[in-house]
């Protein structure tokens, strides 16, 4: 059987990096209530690959858009490195932005239009304190960037985002984390809008990056088989709960949910080299 691309590590006794308990998000009120997200609990750790996996609809990104503070939690509570959260004040809110970065499906949103390539990237080295640093030393440190993603830093100065493919939009998108050097990169489904060699590459990326800096990475997909290719741990997400969780591996060849078991009789002939004929697809169907 083919083994994942690298060998899952069991984080549970490693630093907490993002937790929560019973986190919940209701929207509307009354009949036309929705329970997008239903008392979740969850432990992600330090340099951790965490996916969370889920059908359309089963509250990923409402989820997300919590871990980053940008909306509130109806009930419960999210802790960081250990303690309860508190982005209660604006300075507090930009102090846990400094830790925790996000690329979403689409980076054609993630950049303005009217910056240069450049002052993207600058921006990146300034919010990190390297103001102060030569122009020498900055410019290294933008090619070094470019170099991890496989773009070349001369092509690009003066170029506007607009002027990038979709592609080197989203490895520019990962140079700029590669500047950042954020605690935590949450992904929503960074890869769907480019092709399977350009995925790969990136999900690749994303990986050393990682093992490069020690950042816990949460990435929210449809799509189980590449979870398991990527990640320590899983998340399983049905209807805004988390039915099933656990190492990649276990859960992955070993469900017990129904629902995950659907999930992998789902997966497409593609993921089929990477075999999951000892799952027991039958005994719940
Ligand atoms: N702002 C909102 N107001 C009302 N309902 C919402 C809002 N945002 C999300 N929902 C509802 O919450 C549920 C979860 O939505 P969410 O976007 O989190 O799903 P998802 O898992 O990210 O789906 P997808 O895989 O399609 O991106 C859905 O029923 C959705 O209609
Ligand atoms: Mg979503």
């Amino acid at each position: 059987m083919n083994e994942p691309v690298r060998v899952q590590k069991d984080f549970k006794n490693a630093p907490l990096c993002l937790s929560g308990k019973g986190v919940t998000k209701i929207f509307g009120f009354g009949d036309k209530k929705t329970v997008a997200v239903d008392h979740v609990d969850f432990e992600f750790h330090e340099g951790e690959f965490v996916s969370i996996v889920g059908e359309s609809g089963s509250g990923k990104t409402t989820l997300s858009k919590m871990l980053l503070g940008l909306s509130n939690a109806t009930e419960g509570e999210i802790f960081f490195q250990g303690k309860p959260r508190d982005i209660s004040s604006g300075h507090k809110k930009k102090e846990y932005w400094k830790g925790i970065q996000a690329i979403f499906q689409d980076p054609f949103s993630s950049f303005n239009t009217f910056q240069k390539i450049d002052t993207v990237l600058l921006d990146c080295i300034n919010m990190r304190g390297g103001k102060g640093l030569s122009r020498e030393e900055k410019f290294n440190m933008m090619s070094e960037a470019c170099q991890f993603v496989n773009l070349e830093f001369k092509e690009l100065t003066n170029k506007y985002p607009f002027e990038l493919s979709g592609g080197q939009m989203q490895r520019l998108m990962i140079a700029r984390i590669f500047l950042l050097k954020p605690k935590i990169l949450l992904a929503d489904e960074p890869t769907s809008m480019v092709d399977a060699c350009s995925r790969a590459t990136i999900l690749d990326m994303l990986l050393n990056l990682r093992d490069e800096i020690g950042m816990t990475v949460i990435f929210i997909t449809h799509d189980i088989g590449l979870a398991y290719y990527i990640s320590d741990t899983v998340y399983i997400m049905e209807h805004g709960k988390f039915v099933e969780y656990g190492k990649a591996d276990e859960v992955i060849l070993h469900p017990n949910a129904a629902y995950t078991k659907r999930l992998i009789s789902d997966v497409p002939k593609i993921h089929e080299a990477w075999d999951l004929s000892t799952v027991d697809l039958k005994q719940e169907a």
